[in-house]
């Protein structure tokens, strides 16, 4: 699918425009038991920063909040495995991830924290409205508990030997070492990760919040209201929708959380999805005393920006828990991102693959706005996207320096050296076509940019961006002003178009300036600084116009906008990235916070990606898909990442390029029977071409197993 194909219908008029008199901006909340990375940016933190700061220099009343969501388990656990408490956990991670995000600019109105008492306050507020109302049913389950932790146990933390591999450190829901799916009664010997005790089973009581009798309001505010919501987020629903709801607990047995606020409930907290997004009202709250305007009336538009994991809590979950509460808005949209991988790869904590933001700050001083590109012009918008570091080299040398910092750097140069460092007049008397166009091509970039921004389509925004100093470059090579001597053509014009040409340069630097704002704040800022302009010339409605700069008005002296970022420092990134591949201590945050007890069947679990969209058979018979024998395998040079293999089809013998190498020796797997997409399109890796497709499975530890028949088949034989 094209990457600007992502809306489902009803965008051409036929839906009527709602007038809004304000928006409420939310971004997720990251979770307090680790830094950021920069998935999270590229997801989450700077689409929404963009938008907002683009709605801020609409002059539109906005608000934009945020906090860390400091619950769950996993914060426990860390404390526990530390030796230090919850608090000063989420204490040391809330304080790194607050400045990652203020140093790379992500501009929150507030950014607070669900351990915050006016956050408890609301949060039990607002579960005693839903009690109050009788909506919740209460219902007793038989849990894993640890007698000596005295804590409920996740799958995740009960620890035995596998029954199928005999591996002494299996999991609860896992074998890590064969793959196997497993659940904690199938462990031998099962133990509490916790305290090493053997957990028995104890009986518990829960609130559990019915989303089923939410489903019908649902599907007609998703399904027929909500089309125009991204593919992505509309088909995820659907699915979900389509599978039926059931009701889900939200409480849990912790002693971490938000007390349940019922006399009889001691011991108990708020299930962690159940807080955390009210956590966007409490922070509303303690941002500013007329809340309630953002909260409760209808002419707000909330928008939600969140990654794919926390679809089903923003589109399903919290929207049927407001509408039970019933005083509060609901989102008008929730333009979810889907992930970033790196090098190839998916990020995983556990195995430290990944692109920590403050470490980034750290290494890349002064580079700020070189990642924001970066993340926005490869942003997965529509798909999961890759993040290569020599990709960031290129984008940086050949895009933000060569083509926009060098730009500007040559209108500052030229104006310096033929205009006596001050902005030249305009003589109406010799504008040519060049000049026509070029104003033309500053007013329609306002336009396209705007229209891209409003519909939550940053790359393609910011290519535009981009694309206008391109134009820029280009007019001015035509020009050639540096060819021209003052006074000596044969009309005495040739200062004159110096002067044009400059003059329209300065004012199309101004433009980039406001246009480039919302995604490169540090780098308008520094334009500013060079035109001796104030703040206010970044007002939107300044964008388009070619009188920004007033003539006679003297300029700094050019300064370089982007350095270029060298091979070695490319290397030293690719090197940290690699030397980080050994597992932490700490398990990945995210899959134990998914795996809580207390669950129904509905809960997710630490492979559970919501289903993709549905297809039909048809696309499905598309896929031909064939048993394969691996009969070489060799490293791709340079690349650590990739094998390349020899598949024996039966019927022939195919070269295939795999991204593996960091889970198999190549000589591992020869002789290894495999499940290959034999049609798919010939596709060029590191030079080499690579026919076809090997499939494998991801466990929840990020480790490759292959997917492979269980008894011996003849190669090539088809897979249906
Ligand atoms: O996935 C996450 O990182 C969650 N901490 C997001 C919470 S968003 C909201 F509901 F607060
Ligand atoms: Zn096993």
């Amino acid at each position: 699918m094209a990457d600007n194909d992502n809306n489902i219908g009803d965008k051409n008029g036929l839906k009527e425009e709602k007038e809004f008199k304000r928006y409420l901006i939310t971004a997720a909340l990251p979770y307090a038991n680790g830094p950021i990375h920069i998935g999270h940016l590229a997801g989450v933190y700077l689409p929404a920063d963009i938008y907002v700061r683009y709605l801020r220099a609409q002059k539109r009343d906005v608000k934009f909040v945020c906090g860390s969501d400091e619950h769950g388990v996993p914060i426990t656990i860390r404390a526990m495995k530390e030796g230090i408490t919850p608090q000063q956990v989420v204490d040391k991670f809330h304080a790194i991830i607050k400045s990652s995000l203020e140093q790379i600019g992500v501009s929150f109105d507030i950014y607070s924290r669900t351990s915050n008492p006016v956050h408890h306050k609301t949060s039990q507020n607002f579960f005693l409205n839903l009690y109050e109302k009788g909506l919740f049913e209460e219902k007793e389950s038989e849990q894993y508990y640890d007698e000596k932790a005295k804590t409920f146990l996740a799958d995740r933390y009960i620890i035995g030997t596998c029954p199928v591999c005999k591996n002494p450190n299996a999991y609860g829901d896992q074998c890590e070492k064969c793959g196997s799916s497993l659940s904690p009664e199938m462990l031998i010997n099962p133990r509490s990760a916790l305290s090493d005790a053997t957990p028995i089973k104890k009986k518990t009581r829960h609130w559990y919040f019915p989303l089923q009798h939410y489903e019908a309001f649902l599907k007609q505010w998703i399904l027929e209201d909500h089309k125009e919501w991204k593919n992505n987020v509309y088909g995820q629903c659907k699915s979900w929708l389509d599978n039926g709801l059931q009701s889900r607990a939200m409480t849990r047995d912790s002693n971490w959380g938000i007390q349940v606020p019922l006399p009889d409930a001691e011991g108990k907290v708020l299930y962690v999805w159940f807080d955390a997004p009210i956590g966007y009202i409490s922070a509303t709250k303690e941002l500013i005393s007329n809340w309630e305007d953002y909260w409760k009336k209808d002419d707000t538009r909330m928008i939600h920006f969140i990654g794919k994991d926390n679809i089903v809590f923003h589109c399903i979950i919290f929207p049927a828990m407001l509408k039970a509460h019933g005083d509060f808005v609901l989102p008008d949209n929730v333009p979810a991102n889907e992930f970033l991988n790196i090098e190839g790869d998916k990020v995983s904590t556990s195995r430290n693959w990944a692109v920590w933001v403050n470490e980034y700050l750290k290494d890349f001083k002064g580079c700020e706005d070189v990642l924001r590109y970066v993340l926005c012009s490869n942003a997965p918008e529509t798909k999961d996207n890759d993040f290569t570091w020599k990709d960031f080299q290129e984008k940086n040398n050949s895009e933000l320096a060569s083509i926009f910092g060098n730009f500007v750097n040559r209108t500052f140069v030229l104006m310096h050296k033929l205009c006596n460092g001050k902005v030249p007049v305009l003589h109406g008397d010799v504008m040519d076509e060049l000049d026509k166009a070029l104003i033309e091509d500053i007013q329609s970039a306002k336009t396209k940019v705007e229209n891209a921004i409003e519909d939550f389509k940053f790359r393609e925004a910011l290519f535009e961006v981009i694309d206008l100093s391109r134009k820029g470059n280009k007019y001015m090579q035509e020009k050639e002003p540096w060819k021209k001597v003052a006074g000596n053509d044969d009309a005495g014009n040739n200062q004159k178009l110096i002067d044009n040409c400059l003059h329209l340069c300065l004012q199309l630097t101004a433009n980039l300036a406001i246009l480039v704002n919302p995604f490169l704040p540090f780098t308008a800022k520094k334009m500013l600084h060079l035109m001796k302009v104030v703040d206010k010339i970044l007002d939107w409605k300044n964008a388009g116009s070619i009188k920004l700069l007033s003539v006679g008005y003297s300029l700094r002296p050019p300064e370089i906008l982007f350095r270029k970022i060298d091979d070695k420092e490319i290397e030293t990134q690719i090197q940290k990235l690699k030397s980080g591949l050994v597992k932490p201590e700490n398990a990945d945050t995210k899959t134990n916070e998914q795996a809580m007890p207390t669950v129904n069947s509905q809960e997710l679990t630490a492979n559970d990606q919501p289903l993709k969209a549905q297809i039909q058979y048809d696309d499905f018979a598309k896929l031909d898909l064939r048993v394969g024998k691996i009969v070489e395998a060799e490293k791709v040079e340079k690349a650590d990442k990739l094998l390349k293999l020899e598949i024996d089809l039966g019927f022939e013998k195919r070269t295939i390029v795999s991204g593996i190498a960091l889970h198999f020796k190549p000589e591992e797997i020869v002789g290894k029977q495999v499940v290959v997409v034999a049609n798919l399109a010939p596709r060029k890796m590191r030079g080499i071409e690579s026919n076809g497709m090997i499939l494998m499975a991801e466990n929840a530890a990020g480790k490759l197993i292959f997917v492979n028949p269980d008894e011996d088949i003849d190669a090539g034989s088809g897979v249906s």
